[in-house]
């Protein structure tokens, strides 16, 4: 079957999960519904073609073509994720998981026998946007989130974190550090929609990643006194929310003024009444730069403006600077005609795999908008297909 028919035919199927109808956007978090949705679709295809599947002890999902404990050094892992932001695009972790699938089901009807293992593997709430934490499926895969930062972990309901797995059927306790599933990723090759404007620039259908920015994402809480809207005078309120304005805009200039970025991209208002003067105030903060100093005097930056403005700065979560495998990337280029090789400022449990010794690397496919995190977020037929047939030159060039 064309490459891309079958691709399409796969996103066809889970476009309606998690889809919000008035805005095309998706909601897929960790836990839900949609999600739970998802990983069955995930879990039926990859058995459709043959597949073994099965889940580790971070609740991630796996499907195996051939035995990963044959030759684990050997093994060659592709995937993603398939939970979203809030209102995100069609493309982010889906394109990777579902090129994946695709690219496997075309070499099984060509009749290729890898000799080592082919993986797929659908990492579970990568996007953190249900308990704060980006990538929490690989962090805890390789055992940089304890037991216990989990059970500290709520999510935007104030449910805590265990009780929502609970609910899900899977006991929190046994969460944790895997190193079998870990053994099993001979190399990681993690095909994503690219979030930026580079290819386009490049005129490229397909790229290599460089390095990954380091990032992070913190929170604060700005408490002031709750009063009447319309008896209490201006000059004697203590307004967090008047605050929390000055935290957004200060926030831009000082990234401004190190060279980096830095987002305030979630508020939360108590009580958020129309008539009433707040009485918190809490904020989100994600920053990022080109390097880790930059990123260090940033953050001490922000530390000094919420304290500034009555908050403490609490970090959720920090992802170093990651640089991919040289010697992946050196065989992935002359498999591929050598690609442009950029750097990207979004995280990836790739970046993840790699900080923890894994030899991987990405793949990014343009992105005709350049945007991403938005249902804006695109990808056309002709670059799809040249994923696809780039995971086929992947596989074959690897396990063979
Ligand atoms: C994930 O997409 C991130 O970079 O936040
Ligand atoms: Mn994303
Ligand atoms: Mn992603």
């Amino acid at each position: 079957m064309n490459v891309c028919k079958r691709l399409d035919q796969l996103l066809l199927q889970i476009a309606e999960i998690g889809c919000d109808q008035t805005t095309g956007g998706y909601n897929r978090f960790a836990y839900t519904e949609a999600d739970h949705q998802l990983r069955v679709f995930f879990a039926q295809t990859a058995e459709e073609l043959g597949l073994e599947v099965g889940v580790d002890a971070a609740n991630n999902q796996w499907a195996w073509w051939g035995d990963p404990d044959r030759e684990p050094e050997h093994n060659l892992v592709l995937g993603s994720h398939l939970d979203s932001v809030p209102s995100g695009g069609a493309y982010d972790g889906p394109l990777g998981v579902l090129s994946a699938l695709s690219a496997i089901a075309e070499l099984i009807d060509d009749g290729f026998q890898p000799r080592s293992a082919v993986g797929v593997a659908n990492f579970i709430d990568e996007e953190g946007a249900r308990f704060g934490v980006a990538c929490l499926g690989s962090r805890v895969l390789t055992g940089e989130t304890s037991y216990e930062r989990l059970s500290q972990l709520i999510d935007y309901d104030g449910i805590p974190f265990v009780d929502v797995v609970s609910a899900s059927g899977v006991d929190p306790a046994r969460l944790g550090r895997d190193d079998r599933a870990l053994s099993r990723i001979g190399s990681f090759v993690e095909l994503h929609i690219e979030q930026g404007h580079q290819l386009i620039d490049l005129h490229a259908p397909i790229g290599l990643a460089s390095f990954i920015w380091p990032h992070g994402r913190w929170s604060t809480t700005l408490s002031g006194t709750p009063n009447h809207a319309g008896t209490t005078r201006l000059e004697e309120r203590d307004d967090p929310l008047q605050r929390a304005a000055h935290f957004v805009l200060e926030l831009g200039e000082l990234a401004i003024a190190r060279d980096a970025i830095a987002t305030c991209g979630k508020i939360v208002v108590e009580p958020n009444a129309v008539n009433a003067i707040a009485a918190k105030v809490h904020l989100w903060i994600d920053a990022r730069a080109e390097d880790p100093d930059r990123l260090a005097h940033l953050e001490t930056d922000i530390v000094a403006l919420a304290e500034r403005l009555g908050g403490r700065l609490v970090n959720d979560s920090l992802t170093p600077m990651t640089v991919f495998s040289a010697s992946l990337n050196q065989r992935l280029g002359s498999l591929l005609e050598n690609p442009p090789v950029i750097s990207t400022g979004a995280g990836h449990d790739a970046g993840i795999l790699a900080s923890h010794g894994i030899p991987t690397a990405m793949l990014f496919v343009r992105n005709p908008t350049g945007v991403s995190h938005s249902p804006a977020e695109n990808a056309n037929r002709e670059d799809m297909a040249a994923g696809v047939d780039a995971l086929i030159r992947v596989i074959r060039g690897l396990t063979s």
